[in-house]
């Protein structure tokens, strides 16, 4: 059977990137395949974070994820910080994982300010090294992500290769699962730009679980251009086919057929904001319900662990063995 893992960060607020680039797809999977999601708040430390509002966000997104439609009895879903073997194995990748490879990543870049990189927090620089130990702990086949995870999944790839080259075939090569309509929702107010929890406006990212009114709101604002021509270009018109590839995505259809249907952007915001309330309206309720009940995450959170770590144990002892690591007697 083929085995998936994914995780996202639980800081900022789930905005509708997340959901339709990554987590829509993560409730498709959980049915035909092995899955395995995880809130990885180890990644969230690479940013300042308030630690009793980390706590809170990390079940937050949990309350989240299983609104959304992630079904326990089906996956696992686990705090990423519960599997120490995660960390464990980043440390054995970091010493397969070159500086110069590290340094070509460009969230890297993207995230330090030039010339300052050298008051970066180092746990920014190996961000992409322990995203590797994630998937490889779980042998993962499918990495299910957007498309601004392009650069580490190769990444994840490589360093799978060469451990494989250098110590023999210990780890599975993933393949990352880009979906292909909405991997890379923009901006509502900078479609040039990705919809990011750290970087857009409240004006340019939908928050998945904000009131309707809200949301109409912010697509009825939408930057589109001036010539009220609706055409799916990403290149020559970024903002109009950003709304069509929404519509595609909440409401069904094609971008080019449904581009045909309009012939200004009034009728197209105002379909677009009515096909995203719906879409998100059955996570809302049901997150309302779920988040007055946090002891039943926890217990999803703590059967998802003790799965994930039972999983994750002997691939990690596999590749202890490999590297040449004396085993102890408490080692298992
Ligand atoms: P994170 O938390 O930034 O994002 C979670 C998922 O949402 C996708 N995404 C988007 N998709 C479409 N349009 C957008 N504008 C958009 N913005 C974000 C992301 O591609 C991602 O799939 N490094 C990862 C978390 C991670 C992970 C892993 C993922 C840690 N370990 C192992 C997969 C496997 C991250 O920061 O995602």
């Amino acid at each position: 059977m083929t085995r998936v893992l994914s995780g996202i960060q639980p800081t900022g607020e789930i905005h509708l990137g997340n959901y339709v680039g990554a987590v829509q797809h993560w409730v498709l999977d959980q049915h035909v395949h092995d899955s395995f999601f995880c809130v990885v708040d180890l990644h969230a430390l690479t940013s300042e974070q308030d630690p009793a509002l980390l706590r809170a966000k990390t079940l937050q997104m949990a309350t989240f994820l299983l609104a959304g439609g992630l079904d326990p009895d089906v996956c696992t879903l686990f705090v990423q910080s519960h599997v120490p073997q995660h960390t464990e194995l980043s440390w054995l990748l970091e010493c397969v994982a070159s500086y110069g490879e590290l340094r070509r990543m460009t969230q890297f870049k993207d995230k330090t300010v030039a010339g300052d990189e050298g008051s970066a927090r180092v746990g920014l620089f190996t961000y992409p090294v322990l995203m590797a130990a994630d998937i490889l702990a779980y042998q993962a086949d499918r990495v299910p992500v957007g498309d601004d995870q392009r650069q580490h999944l190769e990444l994840c790839r490589d360093l799978a290769i060469r451990f494989n080259t250098r110590y023999g075939d210990t780890f599975v090569v993933p393949e990352a699962a880009i979906p292909p309509v909405g991997a890379r929702i923009m901006d509502l107010q900078d479609p040039t730009q990705k919809m990011s929890k750290s970087r857009s406006s409240p004006q340019g990212k939908i928050l998945a679980l904000e009131a309707p009114e809200v949301i109409t709101r912010k697509i009825m604002r939408a930057m589109t251009d001036a010539d009220n021509e609706v055409r799916f270009d990403r290149d020559a018109k970024p903002g109009v086919s950003n709304l069509l590839e929404l519509l595609a995505v909440a409401g069904g259809g094609t971008t080019t057929d449904l581009a045909t249907g309009y012939s200004g952007y009034g009728a197209l915001k105002k379909d677009v904001a009515e096909a995203v309330v719906t879409y998100l309206e059955p996570v809302r309720t049901r997150y309302a319900e779920l988040i007055e009940a946090p002891d039943h995450v926890l217990k999803v959170l703590d059967a998802g662990a003790d799965k994930a770590r039972s999983t994750a144990g002997p691939n990690l002892a596999k590749a202890r063995a490999a590297m040449g690591l004396l085993p102890g007697s408490e080692m298992g």
